[in-house]
């Protein structure tokens, strides 16, 4: 053959595997509101970076017509300079079904991922399971999810959901570190609408049972919604830019737009004098952080718990706040699995932890303690104490109970704690003292409704502080919020070069 010939061969495949599932299903992608695989990547990849790999992998499966790629895209490229592997299902080719050879392609840049240090983005759009494959396509899966799971902790893993993903899709991205859902044309489920109607009788849309909203807000399992593919892709490149490429190494420092005064007098007023008053916590997270930037993670999920990424003098930083501005701010069993998986996201990639606290105690009711309250509000008092990254925290108003040891206390290794003169830091608030402390004495007063407000008042005077607290040494001080800005920056650039351990064991037992 001449070497033109050779050429052209060489250039005809490509153009095969270009052209995906053929000209009328990339008609009905677009019609859809949905990209191909092939613009999702360019534009989500600094541009011209991309470097494919397996473009000309076909399955093996008997009388099935055979393209070029078989329904996944996979490769390296770059965002904002730095690598990253990426795949990218191409819903064109048998709805994006995963064969065996798909798999393999996964893999494969996964592998090499995790030797290289860099994170795996995924771009989901698939059927599940092809069915025409059976068992080995199965086996692919589970050879993906080994992956994720042993990537887990190593390198950022971020699924985007742009399409249906059904059966075995759905558990590769619940394995990785966030997950983003395109609005209106993304779902999630285990079996389908029409699988649920024939066992439980139950008739849902696929909407309600797997859509961004109920995924977002209800389910818990995804981090973000997007309006479209393109935000979608967009938003992904600014988490990254939060994150480290893989567990050595830290997250870029990205200086502010503006220059940021160490002071803020704004914030000396954000938090109401009467501790019954909600207030929103962004208030004083914007009011701290460069550039009043803020991005958070899970925002619809659990919102009395607000988690997310900023900086402060360019340096990234995870935030985890009670929110007092949604059921006062108190942990229920869906705050706490949102904190928790958080803050093991930023241990694990060295992310220094921020904590602002205004907390009553955990949610107490029936639904609560029989949904397990002791067993997941115990995984985020675990993800604390084990957390060894650069841990600070700021005690706004309340924190009352079991609440006080979890969220980021003294006493589990936090390296510095704040308190504003408003922090409030007790067993209970004062009503519950008193009835616990006092029900007789306010029975028996000839005027109970007076003796149970001088007795509410005589608690509020003792405990209702941060005094007595940093007397102990558990507050190392007591601080104006104008100042806290200038207390994260020098404590975080105190903590640099912070150094601690765990003791060595295989892994610990999280309370799942
Ligand atoms: C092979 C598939 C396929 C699949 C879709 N296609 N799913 N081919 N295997 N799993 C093909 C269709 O035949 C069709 O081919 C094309 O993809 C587009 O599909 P449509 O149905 O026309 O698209 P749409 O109406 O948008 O519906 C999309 C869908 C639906 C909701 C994903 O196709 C669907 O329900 N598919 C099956 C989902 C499923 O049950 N998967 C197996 C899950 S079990 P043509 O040639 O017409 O374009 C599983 C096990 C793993 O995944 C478990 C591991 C833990």
């Amino acid at each position: 053959m001449s070497l033109e010939k050779k050429i052209e061969t060489l250039k005809a495949k490509h153009a095969a595997a270009e052209a995906g599932g053929g000209e009328a299903r990339v008609s009905k992608q677009h019609e859809g509101g949905k990209l191909t695989a092939r613009e999702r990547i360019a534009a989500f990849l600094d541009e011209g970076s991309f470097e494919e790999m397996d473009a000309l992998m076909v399955h093996r499966t008997p009388d099935l017509e055979k393209i070029p790629g078989d329904g996944v895209i996979t490769g390296f490229g770059r965002v904002d300079g730095r690598p990253v592997a990426i795949f990218a299902q191409d819903f064109t080719v048998f709805g994006g079904s995963l064969s065996e050879g798909y798999a393999k392609k996964i893999c494969k840049v996964m592998d090499l991922a995790m030797k290289i240090g860099c994170p795996v983005i995924g771009l989901n759009d698939s059927g599940g399971a092809r069915i025409q494959e059976g068992v080995v396509s199965l086996g692919g899966y589970a050879d993906i999810f080994l992956r994720n799971t042993l990537a887990s902790g190593v390198v950022p893993q971020i699924s985007l959901i742009m399409g249906p993903c059904a059966g075995g899709a759905v558990y590769s991205p619940a394995i990785t570190d966030f997950i983003t859902m395109v609005r209106g044309t993304s779902y999630m489920f285990v079996t389908g609408p029409d699988v649920i109607k024939a066992v439980t009788h139950e008739e849902v849309t696929k909407e309600e049972l797997g859509g961004a909203t109920t995924h977002s807000a209800r389910s818990g399992v995804a981090h973000f919604v997007q309006p479209s593919d393109l935000a979608a892709l967009a938003h992904t490149r600014e988490l990254l830019s939060f994150l480290p490429s893989n567990n050595l190494g830290e997250a870029p420092r990205k200086a502010p737009r503006t220059p940021q005064p160490l002071e803020n007098p704004d914030l000396d007023s954000v938090v109401p004098d009467d501790a019954s008053k909600p207030y929103d916590i962004r208030l004083i997270i914007k009011g701290i952080m460069d550039d009043a930037a803020f991005f958070e993670v899970h925002e619809a999920f659990a919102p009395n718990i607000v988690v997310g990424f900023a900086r402060i003098e360019g340096r990234s930083v995870g935030i985890v706040a009670n929110q007092p501005a949604f059921l006062a701010g108190v942990l229920d069993i869906s705050a706490s699995e949102k904190g928790a998986r958080f803050v093991r996201f930023c241990d694990a990639f060295n992310i220094p932890i921020i904590t602002f606290e205004d907390v009553p105690g955990f949610l107490p009711g029936v639904n609560q303690e029989h949904g397990g309250i002791i067993r997941h509000g115990a995984k985020l008092l675990f993800a604390f104490c084990e957390a060894t990254v650069p841990k600070i925290t700021i005690i706004t108003r309340k924190a009352y109970g079991g609440a006080y040891c979890v969220m980021a206390s003294k006493h589990i290794r936090t390296d510095f704690n704040f308190a504003y003169p408003t922090a409030e830091i007790a067993v209970m608030g004062a009503e519950g003292a008193v009835n616990v402390l006092h029900g007789r004495a306010v029975a028996s007063a000839s005027d109970p409704v007076a003796k149970r407000a001088e007795l509410i008042a005589d608690y509020n005077e003792k405990f209702a502080n941060p005094y007595i607290a940093a007397e102990f040494g558990f507050v190392d001080e007591v601080i104006l919020p104008r100042e806290t800005r200038k207390k994260l920056v020098r404590a975080l650039a105190l903590l640099d070069t912070k150094r601690d351990t765990t003791p060595p064991k295989k892994h610990g037992n999280i309370p799942l």
